[in-house]
């Protein structure tokens, strides 16, 4: 295994693989990896550790896939005023957490049912604030954005497995049109 410089980051990878061993049922697994966040994002070497990272659009930082259980842990730097496209993160989970910084997240709720290809009908479901330590969870296949509230903002996210190899849905709201040619952000290996 690899060894973590940052001691509260090494505390949250044991405890994700103790937590990922336990083989709980769906719903109470990803409220506890939820809890087990929280506490990363609470922690202030963590934040300061994060000040490194740079923004670029397009990118995920890999801090962490887990041989085990095959978990990913990715680091998403948003640049100031960042509205991501609205999509999907196909059949995974994500758990994500605000390390620095405000966001607002943006939920989705298909409303037509996927017989005209290329075409989707989204209805806003929900919009809330999501300021640093807030915590989400995003089931498979819910249609979502993460924006950016004022400067450069830092989430932390804990995936059911490494990004790259599927596809995720995009939906455009303006024309209606959506696809599933993405295959997630660039992914770049980073020591914490
Ligand atoms: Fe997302």
């Amino acid at each position: 295994m690899t060894e973590y410089t940052v001691p509260a980051f090494k505390t949250f990878i044991d405890d994700l693989r103790d937590h990922f061993a336990k083989e709980l049922p769906e719903t109470e697994h990803w409220e506890g990896v939820r809890g087990i966040l929280k506490t990363l994002c609470a922690d202030e070497q963590m934040r300061e550790k994060s000040k490194e990272w740079p923004a670029k659009r397009g990118v995920e930082l890999q801090l962490h896939h887990d041989p085990d259980h095959d978990f990913f842990v990715g680091g998403l730097i948003r640049q100031p005023k960042h509205q991501a496209n609205v999509h999907d993160h196909a059949h995974t989970w994500t758990v994500y957490g605000v390390l620095e910084g405000d966001e607002r997240t943006h939920v989705y709720k298909r409303l037509d049912d996927g017989s005209t290809p290329g075409k989707a009908t989204l209805e806003l479901l929900a919009q809330s604030e999501a300021p640093t330590g807030h915590v989400d969870i995003v089931p498979p296949w819910v249609p979502h954005s993460e924006w950016g509230m004022g400067e450069r903002s830092v989430a932390i996210t804990v995936r059911s497995q490494r990004p790259g190899g599927y596809s995720q849905n995009r939906f455009n709201l303006e024309t209606g049109e959506t696809n599933n040619s993405h295959r997630g952000l660039e992914l770049i290996p980073t020591p914490v």
